[in-house]
């Protein structure tokens, strides 16, 4: 450290890099990224937890009403959204043990997203599109 770095890393207020003269300012500079802290990571799954869990019962309750979709598609969709949601969210954490959990992070999130663009693309479809092309009297609620 003397011979090699601190010619350069010597605090001098001249050059705005860490001053290595000092332990403290090589320790700072050492230190491992161990990514997200516990605490962060409880209250993001709170917010999350709760937040999608809303968008989706909402989501969810509309897309309910459409009509066409087999049942147990409609189901299963409806679903989805939620188990992946914990899977999501457990990976968070289980990255912090492993870092290869982070694949879980994305299939989860991806899962997700893919529920989500079905029931929307669906709902949407029903709601704006196809009131305008033809009349359809099924009963989404009745499965004809
Ligand atoms: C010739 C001068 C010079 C020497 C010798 C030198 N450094 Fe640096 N070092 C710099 C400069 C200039 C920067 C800032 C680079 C930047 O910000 O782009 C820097 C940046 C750094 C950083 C990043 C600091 C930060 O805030 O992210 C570390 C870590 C570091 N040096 C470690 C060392 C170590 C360890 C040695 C000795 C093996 C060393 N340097 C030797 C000039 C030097």
């Amino acid at each position: 450290m003397d011979t090699s770095c601190v010619m350069c890393h010597n605090g001098d207020p001249g050059l705005p890099i860490p001053d290595f003269t000092k332990l403290e300012s090589i320790m700072k500079v050492a230190e491992t990224d161990t990514g997200t802290s516990f605490s962060s990571l409880a209250r993001v799954s709170h917010i999350h937890l709760f937040g999608i869990s809303f968008i989706f019962m909402f989501v969810g309750l509309i897309f309910s009403l459409a009509a066409g979709v087999p049942r147990k598609l409609k189901a299963l969709v409806i679903v989805m959204p939620y188990v992946f949601l914990i899977l999501d969210i457990s990976s968070w954490w289980l990255t912090k043990l492993n870092p290869n959990f982070a694949w879980l992070v994305i299939i989860g999130g991806g899962m997700i997203a893919l529920s989500f663009a079905f029931m929307w693309i669906v709902s949407m479809y029903e709601m704006w599109i196809m009131p305008r092309l033809y009349s359809d009297n099924r009963d989404a609620l009745l499965d004809e």
